[in-house]
């Protein structure tokens, strides 16, 4: 897909309307993970570079377009150092700007329209200013006000970071180096069912991991006690394993399992094949087995592409062993050059900033919900009202 592109616009003392995906996690007023805003400075410094006028609109959490302080953009404003403008429909600012100027709007989501995509909001937050860009791959699934509307509102652009998505997603979809091994895990088959028989048609081999594989491995009969499954998913797991082997997909699910008596990060990890999974066992993580085996598919890979981990990554280092298994070996074979590594999801890219990894893979998406969309072939709304036709 060709996109319309902010290289050689001339923006000098334009106002731009830029769209960026800043929902980072903040913990206490802090934000933990900058990825997003680190990949959105190229964009930022280049029209800034140009002379543009910037007003970032971004939003943060699900606030229900209701004015709830819990989902200030202000630590982020505060990380950048730039001014928040405390309205993000607030045009007064606008006078005072100069050429190379940026601040951050307060959160988009804190009015109605924005989700709704209403065309008098898109209206108003488009007012005032000469051009969009969307810089905001991450949220270019969802075809609200501040990615749709005012893209047909204004002569609109994809910034750097959505178009360098756009483009790597699109190459290993398109032209993947084989073998393709395609790891997917997370906790639940229903959000995942498009993204599975998307990756079940296009890799040769594809590893069903966490509590996703749990819910795959009840499907076929395994003992899985007391833990976390959809067992109204069943069906939909035999169909999806039904549907590779019709693609000569090889899958890979769980052999066996790290186990605990409680689903707690103290408890005591004990390794069970599935034979010997008791009622009251809870699986938390993936198992020596498992692990072993996944190892020499990634070795045996040139492409890999990587969502969801297998376990509970954040409950370190008991339950962390699989995923950081997973990590560090994608990581070692890119780094030596055998390996193309795309992954995607937040759970994911935290996991590799964990093993310190996160630099050796290929790309790294910044896209959650938007990467696995993708994958899957759906269109993206926010991408494509970009497409330079
Ligand atoms: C994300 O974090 O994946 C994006 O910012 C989209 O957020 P949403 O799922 O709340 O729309």
């Amino acid at each position: 897909m060709k996109l319309r592109r902010i290289e050689n616009l001339d923006v000098r003392g334009k106002y731009v309307l830029l769209r960026d995906d800043f929902n980072v996690q903040i913990v206490d007023g802090q934000i933990t993970d900058s990825f997003r805003i680190d990949q959105s400075m190229p964009t930022i410094n280049a029209l800034r570079a140009a002379g543009a006028r910037i007003a970032i609109v971004a939003h943060r959490g699900r606030p229900k377009g209701a004015r709830n302080m819990e989902y200030t953009l202000q630590p982020i404003a505060d990380f950048m150092k730039i001014k928040l403008i405390p309205d993000c429909l607030d045009k007064d600012f606008l006078k005072d700007m100069h050429d190379g100027d940026v601040v951050l709007l307060e959160n988009v989501r804190f009015y109605e329209g924005e989700e709704k995509n209403d065309p008098a909001f898109s209206a108003e937050l488009a007012r005032g200013f000469d051009l969009f860009v969307n810089d905001a791959f991450a949220v270019s699934h969802r075809a609200h006000a501040s990615t749709v509307g005012v893209a047909e509102i204004l002569p609109s652009y994809a910034g750097s970071l959505l178009a360098n998505e756009i483009e790597h997603l699109s190459n290993v979809m398109e032209n993947p180096k084989r073998p393709l091994l395609s790891i997917v895990a997370g906790s639940k088959v229903s959000t995942k069912i498009g993204v599975l028989k998307a990756l079940a048609k296009l890799s040769d081999t594809l590893i069903i991991g966490g509590a996703l594989g749990t819910t795959f491995n009840y499907a076929t009969g395994a003992r899985v006690g007391n833990s976390l499954y959809e067992a109204d998913q069943k069906d939909i797991a035999l169909e999806i394993l039904d549907y590779a082997r019709q693609h000569d997909c090889n899958v890979l699910l769980p052999l066996d399992k790290g186990v605990a008596k409680e689903f707690a990060r103290d408890a005591v990890r004990v390794n069970k094949g599935f034979s010997e999974i008791e009622d009251d066992d809870v699986i938390i993580d993936a198992g020596v087995q498992t692990t072993a085996r996944d190892i020499d598919a990634i070795k045996q890979a040139k492409t890999v592409i990587w969502n969801g981990t297998v376990g509970m990554a954040e409950w370190q280092p008991t339950w962390s062993y699989g995923s950081f298994a997973l990590a560090n070996e994608i990581a070692a074979q890119t780094r030596a050059g055998k390996l193309e590594s795309i992954v995607g999801g937040g759970d994911t890219v935290a996991a590799l900033e964990a093993c310190g990894v996160k630099d050796d893979i290929t790309y790294v998406s910044t896209g959650g919900g938007a990467f696995l969309e993708f994958i899957e072939g759906r269109t993206l709304p926010g991408v494509a009202i970009l497409e330079d036709k």
